[in-house]
């Protein structure tokens, strides 16, 4: 038999069109587009490219947005739900069971044929921002905010969680997160995914596979890790010691490292310049000064001191952004999801186009 690779590490399970990473030289490109390019576009044109395979014209995305802000709306027996339950520290487990319920509202759950497919997708990326603005407000005794088809995904998305319109900079910094969140080849969600589609299992079914392994902190849960963190670290003063303490103690440090990125990550490097803005906006440069020093004792030790290559992923300048955006780091993973749903359907509908079973073996030992 084959030699076991522990974790898959450096194993190929498959090929996609969807996304390419070059881990060595940073590179990321969703559909042969840079990451950069695509990062000053709105949402719903990365979401139409990542799952038609091509950027809409504009009457395709006229069609495709139309779609997606119609369909926001959450049905009220969703809501009667969300608001029966207590989600606790993480609000991805209601996330998760809200796409299990939405999947029992759809006449079109186990439908396959490609229009039934087409309409799932539209009604899951539409309805994210909704379920997850929807759980915020009942976890502050406070009624859900129906949403604004005026609005972008992603400053809707701020609007129904805070009942205040976002600033220009705030509306910004959310659709270029759902952006940079939207892809990212076979990580452990998207894998996980595709083992389920990989069954012929229904699409609803394969999304909550991924939320299910999203939530991990090895994996999306990191982004709420990095902002418990910033959280207890309080000051950039204290970031040296906290940083050296962790890492005296094998602890990992939430937001650095990379499976595949053995250089800075670029979605980092774009989050970094939000987080910057965001802070310079608000007047209040205290998080981001202490994610920089974070970064900088960290530079020295892993890579000057230890020579690994551990650099700042996706997760840590995020966090960054989001504390800039009032969000609670109980909605982190789950905001996450919301951009990852399309890449998440994009590899779903892959899967089912050219599909085989994914089987691997185990050594018995
Ligand atoms: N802090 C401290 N040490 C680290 C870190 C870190 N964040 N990341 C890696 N290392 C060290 C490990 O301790 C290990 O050291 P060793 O060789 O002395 O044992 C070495 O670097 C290799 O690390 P592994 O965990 O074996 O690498 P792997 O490729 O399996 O894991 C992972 C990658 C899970 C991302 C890891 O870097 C990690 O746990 N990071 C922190 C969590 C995190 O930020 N996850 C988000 C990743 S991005 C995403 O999924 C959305």
């Amino acid at each position: 038999m084959e030699e076991m690779k522990k974790g898959l590490e450096g194993v190929v399970a498959l090929d996609t069109r969807i996304s390419f990473i070059d881990g060595i030289r940073g590179i990321l490109k969703y559909r042969g587009i840079r990451i950069e390019e695509l990062v000053d576009l709105p949402y719903d044109v990365v979401s139409y490219l990542l799952i038609n395979a091509k950027i809409p014209d504009e009457a395709e995305l006229s069609e495709y947005s139309h779609r997606l802000r119609k369909d926001r709306y959450i049905d009220d027996k969703l809501i009667d739900i969300l608001k029966g339950f207590d989600f606790g520290s993480d609000a991805l487990d209601g996330l998760r069971t809200a796409v299990s319920c939405t999947s029992h509202i759809d006449d079109e759950n186990n439908h396959h044929s490609p229009d039934a497919n087409r309409n799932k997708t539209v009604r899951l990326v539409a309805k994210f921002p909704t379920i997850v603005a929807a759980m915020h407000r009942n976890s502050i005794g406070k009624e859900p905010i129906k949403p604004n088809e005026e609005l972008s995904h992603g400053a809707n998305f701020l609007y129904m969680l805070n009942g205040r319109l976002p600033t220009v900079l705030e509306a910004e910094a959310m659709e270029k997160d759902l952006i940079l969140s939207a892809e990212h080849e076979l990580n452990p969600s998207t894998f996980s995914l595709r083992i389920a589609a990989s069954t012929l299992s229904d699409m609803y079914s394969a999304v909550i596979c991924g939320l299910c392994t999203l939530k991990g902190p090895l994996h999306g849960g990191a982004r709420k890790g990095v902002m418990d963190m910033l959280d207890e670290v309080g000051s950039r003063e204290n970031a040296r010691d906290y940083v050296l303490q962790k890492l005296e103690r094998k602890e990992k440090v939430m937001g650095f490292g990379h499976r595949v990125y053995k250089t800075y990550d670029p979605r980092a490097r774009i989050y970094r310049d939000v987080a910057r803005r965001l802070a310079i906006e608000r007047g209040d440069t205290g998080w981001y000064e202490m994610a920089e020093e974070i970064e900088h004792i960290l530079y020295h030790e892993f890579i000057e001191i230890r020579g690994k290559p551990i650099y700042p992923n996706v997760d840590f300048y995020s966090a960054v952004v989001y504390k800039y955006l009032d969000i609670p780091s109980e909605l982190a993973t789950s905001i996450f999801a919301m951009g990852r749903v399309s890449g998440w359907i994009a590899h779903c509908m892959e899967q089912y186009c050219d599909n085989k079973v994914i089987r691997p073996r185990a050594h018995s030992v």
